[in-house]
């Protein structure tokens, strides 16, 4: 389609620069001003002429009736002027022809822009806290991140996962104190995370009467950093439970990262930057702490060291982002993190641009919404937490009972009932514009009728299905005369793929992909329903519906790979 909107630019500013020869009306110009019109009825390209009604000094129904008069073909059958707008209709017989060719020629690169080769992507992403538990509110860094990797990787970008791991800090001293009062090594043996978790809600429970017990973990804390070894011993321990754990989520999503550096990581990494800070004047005391004033950018200032001297959350940042800068020479580092902790990375980015590093403009924050499920906020210290361990197995559960109660011979293989469980979750929570605050409804995120996750995979399902029975060699789409409607409206839906997956890179937003995915099985089955396809007697248009079923196939499963989904040849 991007072609198809090139050409309808090119054709649209050498008519306007012969019927106005001032007016310095470029293709690239009118390329920007092209839509595609959401109603195929109003044509498949249009240009509302309003946006050249200053640069032409004409009114808007006359520039169109004017550049109306030109010679569309081979392109487009038709260009028409409606009102203040040109519309373009694409000739579709010859354009699917070509798409089906580009998609089978290109496989699974099409629809890349090619815009990241040559240069690398550091993203921080999921990093959790360990020993807090791994819950419902991660699901959100850990599929954009992962989404957001995979999004890079085809355009061509050397990506560098990191599990930002919150290994350090005072929650480790009030898990040692939990542990030390009421743990016991049997129990958090066998009981694991669970044991840690309970220790952790514990401590918080108690911490609210009895307020010394904050001062305990304090002290715990920093004898943990002055290098105690029973401190040590216990830490280390308790984040390979942690790590233990969140592997198997991990596993279950497909996830693998480059590098679990987390935060205990830069420990000796941060005196250098507090010096550098020193040096360029920008610490200032303030009640005992050393903090930069950012009040000339309307931010608090941001805290470098607390009064005891003990480093803190932007800290530990600073000093990751020079280490991955130095490590790894990034184009861009991404954080993907709730909207909750923004002015946290506006605040530190500036601080680093203080101190007159380069790259300071090459990190990115990529902000997310609030989830809560079946309309109930969620929150750790409460210890009102699902885990996301938890919501995917009953996720994979239900799949297994709708599958048994539709079809009671077929026992779900554990292995499907593990993709669309988790990719239902996946798929519902990437459907929306990541910042909007999302109420997760498992009964609707399952449903095999709405636009669910479910849904697609089976759509994808079905063209695996007719491609089975279409045999072994997938014909080439030949020209038709006039493909039916539905199938015009296919290949229409198909060819939005690079524009969608350019718009998700160059927003940060999965959601247009998932988006992309409904858009093209809504059209796909309504073309399955509407046209003949295996059973079709003219046999070169049976051919050609397969071969675009064939480019169908191709491009749904990288879009559902995109976003973390498995491609199901069989649901
Ligand atoms: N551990 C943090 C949390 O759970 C997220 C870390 C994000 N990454 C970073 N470099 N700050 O809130």
């Amino acid at each position: 389609m991007l072609t198809l909107k090139k050409q309808a630019a090119e054709l649209v500013a050498d008519k306007a620069r012969a019927a106005f020869p001032d007016c310095g009306l470029t293709a690239e110009a009118v390329f920007d001003m092209l839509e595609f019109p959401p109603d195929p009825a109003m044509g498949d390209i249009a240009l509302p002429c309003f946006k050249l009604a200053k640069t032409l000094r004409q009114a808007p129904p006359r520039i169109a009736t004017l550049l109306c008069d030109i010679n569309p073909a081979p392109a487009f059958d038709s260009v028409e002027a409606v009102g203040g707008y040109l519309n373009f209709r694409i000739n579709y017989a010859s354009f699917a022809a070509r798409l089906c060719g580009e998609i089978a020629a290109q496989g699974d690169t099409y629809g890349s822009p090619h815009c990241g080769e040559g240069k690398t992507v550091v993203l921080d992403y999921s990093s959790p806290n360990v020993a807090k538990p791994f819950h419902v509110g991660h699901l959100g860094t850990t599929v954009i991140g992962h989404s957001l990797r995979l999004l890079h990787e085809f355009a061509g970008y050397h990506c560098i996962g990191i599990n930002h791991l919150g290994d350090w800090g005072t929650q480790f001293g009030k898990l040692i104190c939990a542990y030390r009062k009421w743990g016991s090594r049997k129990e958090v043996e066998q009981r694991e995370i669970e044991a840690l978790v309970e220790l952790y809600v514990r401590f918080h429970q108690e911490a609210e009467a009895d307020p010394t017990l904050d001062d305990e973990a304090r002290a715990e804390f920093k004898k943990l950093e002055q290098g105690d070894e029973e401190n040590l011993k216990l830490w280390k321990w308790f984040i390979e439970i942690s790590l233990r754990e969140y592997q198997k989520t991990y596993k279950q999503l497909g996830i693998t990262f480059d590098s679990y550096n987390g935060e205990s990581f830069y420990t000796d990494k941060m005196p250098r930057q507090v010096e550098l800070l020193r040096q360029k004047g920008l610490l200032k005391l303030d009640d005992g702490a050393s903090v930069v004033d950012l009040s000339e950018w309307n931010m608090p200032p941001c805290l470098i060291l607390k009064r005891d001297g003990s480093t803190l959350y932007p800290t530990r940042d600073i000093a990751a982002a020079v280490y991955r800068a130095e490590q790894y020479h990034f184009d861009k580092c991404i954080y993907v993190t709730s909207a909750g902790q923004s002015l946290h990375f506006a605040q530190w980015f500036k601080v680093v641009e203080l101190m007159g590093y380069p790259w300071y403009d090459r990190l990115v924050h990529v902000p997310y919404g609030t989830v809560s499920i079946n309309g109930e906020k969620l929150s750790t210290r409460s210890g009102n937490v699902v885990l996301l361990k938890d919501l995917f197995r009953a996720a994979i559960d239900k799949v297994r009972e709708i599958s048994r109660e539709k079809n009671e011979d077929a026992e779900c293989r554990e292995e499907i009932a593990e993709a669309v469980g988790v990719g239902a979750i996946v798929f519902y929570y990437l459907s929306n514009n990541r910042m909007r605050d999302i109420n997760l409804v498992l009964e609707d995120a399952l449903s095999f009728d709405g636009n669910t996750g479910p849904y697609a995979q089976y759509t994808y399902a079905r063209t695996c299905s007719i491609l089975a029975k279409a045999g072994q060699t997938i014909p080439a789409y030949t020209e038709t005369d006039a493909p039916h409607p539905a199938e015009a409206a296919l290949v229409r839906a198909l060819s939005a793929f690079p524009e969608r997956v350019k718009a998700a890179l160059d927003e940060y937003e999965p959601s247009y992909i998932t988006r992309f995915i409904l858009d093209l099985c809504a059209a796909f089955n309504r073309f399955y329903h509407e046209c003949a396809i295996l059973t079709c007697e003219d046999s070169r248009v049976r051919d050609s519906r397969v071969a675009l079923t064939s480019a169908v196939n191709t491009v749904l499963g990288r879009a559902l790979t995109l976003i973390c989904l498995k491609k199901t040849e069989k649901i």
